[in-house]
């Protein structure tokens, strides 16, 4: 009940968690949101819209590499097992997975809650014998997994390089505490796009048709909904850029001109010009990638590309440390 009030924007029943970080981040230099406020339920439905874009390459790339090496995963792994999802969203691509893994449970993982449920038992229905059991709650936070997985081995995916989405630090972190929840022995399929052209970049976050703008304005409409905001949306611009130094394209949103708004009772101004910065995806090399998933505590047992170098998936074990020399 009390999530569905929130879900449903009533003021004063906002999750403390959003309201902590919008302040914070408004009142921040430069100023700053999570990225993972974006995801209301207009939010995902905008990201499903941006996966279907001319412009936006990961999604179909990454399917096509997935329907091309998932028969091989699943001969690396074995069948019969858990398959837990980090960030499953609309888990669309996911059934490409379970068809060959033929896992004996799915536990997808997501903050959208009931967009999580909504997919969760589309896959029920599609995957009769399997159990489905989704968890509501933030990845970046030791999981309890569901006991009825207990003894199955595990494999963690988390495909779409939602791991770009948090800085290399985050990220690394992110890692080891999914080691920790999935446990020695567990195996790992990622997605890490690859740092490319900008010209081909750029406009995969800032699309001819403005969904991808539209994705990051929802940020703005939610804390209005949600934390009585009065900021004035249409005087906000969706930028995207591509910051070379750190290897990631960075969303922000730009105040076309000066604007004083509140946001639950506090008091705002910013310039014409100034920036909210709501989003860095990073981007990596084949080496980058692999020194990312070896410091987060997992070895990469295979690794495949398509055949333009744009997106990787890589499987990796969580094998026991290896002591230093
Ligand atoms: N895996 C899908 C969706 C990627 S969009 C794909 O590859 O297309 C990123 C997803 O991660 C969204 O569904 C969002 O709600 C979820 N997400 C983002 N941050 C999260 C967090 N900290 N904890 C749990 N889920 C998160
Ligand atoms: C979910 N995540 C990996 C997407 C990305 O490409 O960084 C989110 C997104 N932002 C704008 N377009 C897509």
């Amino acid at each position: 009940m009390l999530k569905q009030e929130i879900e449903d924007g009533q003021a004063g029943l906002a999750d403390p968690a959003f309201r902590a970080d919008v302040l914070n981040g408004l009142a921040a230099r430069p100023r700053a949101i999570p990225a993972r406020w974006f995801y209301d339920r207009r939010g995902s439905e905008l990201f499903e819209d941006i996966t279907r874009l001319p412009e936006y390459y990961p999604t179909r790339t990454e399917t096509a590499l997935l329907e091309r090496v998932c028969p091989e995963v699943a001969r690396e792994t074995g069948t019969g097992g858990a398959v837990i999802e980090f960030g499953s969203g609309s888990s669309v691509k996911t059934p490409l997975l379970l068809r060959a893994v033929r896992p004996a449970a799915y536990v997808p993982i997501d903050i959208s809650g009931d967009f999580l449920r909504d997919s969760a038992r589309e896959i029920a229905a599609q995957f009769p014998v399997m159990a489905v059991e989704p968890v509501e709650g933030d990845f970046l936070k030791p999981l309890k997994l569901p006991a009825g997985i207990g003894g199955l081995a595990r494999l963690g995916f988390f495909p779409g390089s939602t791991i770009g989405n948090m800085a290399p630090v985050a990220a690394v972190d992110l890692l080891r505490t999914m080691r920790t929840s999935l446990g020695e022995g567990s195996s790992l399929l990622i997605g890490i796009d690859r740092i490319k052209d900008p010209a081909v970049l750029v406009p995969a976050y800032d699309d001819a048709q403005g969904v991808t703008a539209a994705f990051n304005l929802n940020l703005l409409e939610r804390i209005n909904a949600e934390l009585s905001g009065t900021i004035p949306v249409e005087s906000f611009a969706h930028v995207a850029r591509w910051n070379d130094d750190r290897a990631r394209i960075e969303m922000h949103l730009e105040a076309q001109r000066a604007v004083a708004f509140e946001v639950d009772g506090r008091g705002f101004a910013m310039a014409a010009g100034e920036t909210i910065h709501t989003e860095n995806s990073h981007k990596y090399g084949d080496r980058d990638a692999r020194l990312l998933l070896a410091a987060g505590g997992w070895t990469v047992t295979r690794a495949w590309t398509d055949e333009d170098g744009l997106f990787a998936l890589y499987l990796a074990e969580a094998r026991g440390m290896e002591v230093a020399p």
